[in-house]
């Protein structure tokens, strides 16, 4: 249980709960995994790692070499807490095709691979490999199904002729509604949710049905990408939506519901890369990822429902067992840096130069 000090617990100065995990990152490699892996450690007790590398991670074996390149980035790290990290676990994924074999699927299984995740083809970073008619990845998704596997999912349409910001409420519509019905006990993760359509859509389902939530999404709508001018550092897919659905996603996350839990969506991209005529699609979060959470439930009056929705509600779903060690957070300003090491590039994380409201004390 969380424990909030002092006892007035509407407005507690500290908070320390389960060590939470992280059910949706992205790690990259080389140089750039070198670079971020031990920010995500240092906070989280494990991470889905997102598979959309190039090229993509579509193999049992191509996941495991990664999972190993990931540990050895971790023990390279040179963290000044660098016991506490090391206890960090990499939850591999594979990236699923118009071609994944079944046979794939069951390797993968076997060699403790989490989960598969579905990008339609164009939708978003590295997604060139994605699927372009879900009907020709049946049989995978029923050996998914039969696997207890679950299938991760980038629910948006790339349909040109529909608005971007109607993206994710179309995908439920035009294919997840027909997935579900079809594959009733396939385990899905609707990732990054960002509408009410989605928040309500996954309310209403059954347990075989649930969704990660981003800090950005929490904290921010659609106006932060075009305040004073274009803000690169706050365009991520799916793009920020307007406020009614920001709150939409804050009363899911902070609800009663177990169906919604913690996924960063962290995506680093170099800052010349975002700041670009054709800027890159991904918001940098790890380097303060509980310290925004814990902003976002602060605001929404709910940080007795952290804990559940960062350290529990993931972990129950995946049927893995609960994190033991713990996390203390304390309400207290700092600073973030304007940017990080990144290589020969620079990192700019979100809220760079700005003040956070939470601390992440250990
Ligand atoms: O903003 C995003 N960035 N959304 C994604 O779906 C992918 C990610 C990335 O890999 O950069
Ligand atoms: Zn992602």
């Amino acid at each position: 249980m969380s424990s909030a000090h002092p006892s007035n617990s509407s407005n507690p100065l500290e908070i320390t709960i389960t060590r939470p995990d992280d059910w949706h990152v992205h790690l990259r490699d080389g140089e750039a995994l070198s670079r971020v892996i031990a920010h995500t450690a240092f906070q989280f007790g494990r991470a889905i790692v997102m598979p959309n590398l190039k090229p993509p991670v579509t193999t049992t074996e191509q996941a495991l070499a990664y999972k190993d390149r990931i540990l050895a980035a971790l023990r390279e790290s040179h963290h000044p807490d660098q016991n506490k990290i090391s206890n960090f676990q990499p939850l591999m994924t594979l990236y699923l095709t118009d071609t994944t074999a079944p046979a794939e699927l069951e390797r993968a299984k076997a060699a403790g691979i989490v989960a598969v995740k579905l990008y339609p083809f164009g939708a978003t970073t590295n997604s060139d490999s994605g699927v372009t008619d879900i009907r020709k990845t049946y049989p995978a998704l029923e050996a998914l199904q039969r696997l207890g596997m679950p299938l991760l999912i980038h629910a948006e349409v790339t349909d040109p002729s529909v608005d971007l910001f109607d993206r994710e409420a179309v995908f439920i519509d035009r294919h997840l509604k027909a997935i579900r019905k079809d594959l009733p006990e396939l385990k899905i993760v609707v990732e990054h949710i960002t509408t009410l359509e989605a928040a309500q859509y996954v309310q209403s389902g059954d347990k075989f049905l649930a969704a990660t939530i981003t800090a950005h999404h929490l904290l921010y709508n659609r106006n932060a990408i075009f305040t004073g001018g274009i803000r690169p550092h706050y365009y991520c897919l799916p793009v920020l939506k307007r406020e009614a659905h920001r709150l939409a996603l804050v009363k899911a996350a902070t609800g009663a519901s177990s169906k919604f839990f913690l996924g960063t969506d962290s995506a680093p991209h170099a800052a010349h890369l975002k700041e670009h005529a054709s800027g890159c699609a991904g918001c940098y979060t790890a380097f303060s990822a509980m310290e925004l959470y814990a902003e976002a439930f602060d605001h929404a009056g709910a940080i007795d429902r952290l804990e559940a929705f960062a350290s529990f509600n993931g972990a129950d779903f995946y049927g893995l067992p609960r994190n033991t060690g713990h996390i203390t957070l304390r309400r207290e300003s700092c600073q973030m840096p304007e940017s990080l090491a990144f290589g020969s590039a620079k990192l700019v994380p979100l809220r760079a130069g700005e003040a956070l409201e939470w601390r992440f004390v250990s």
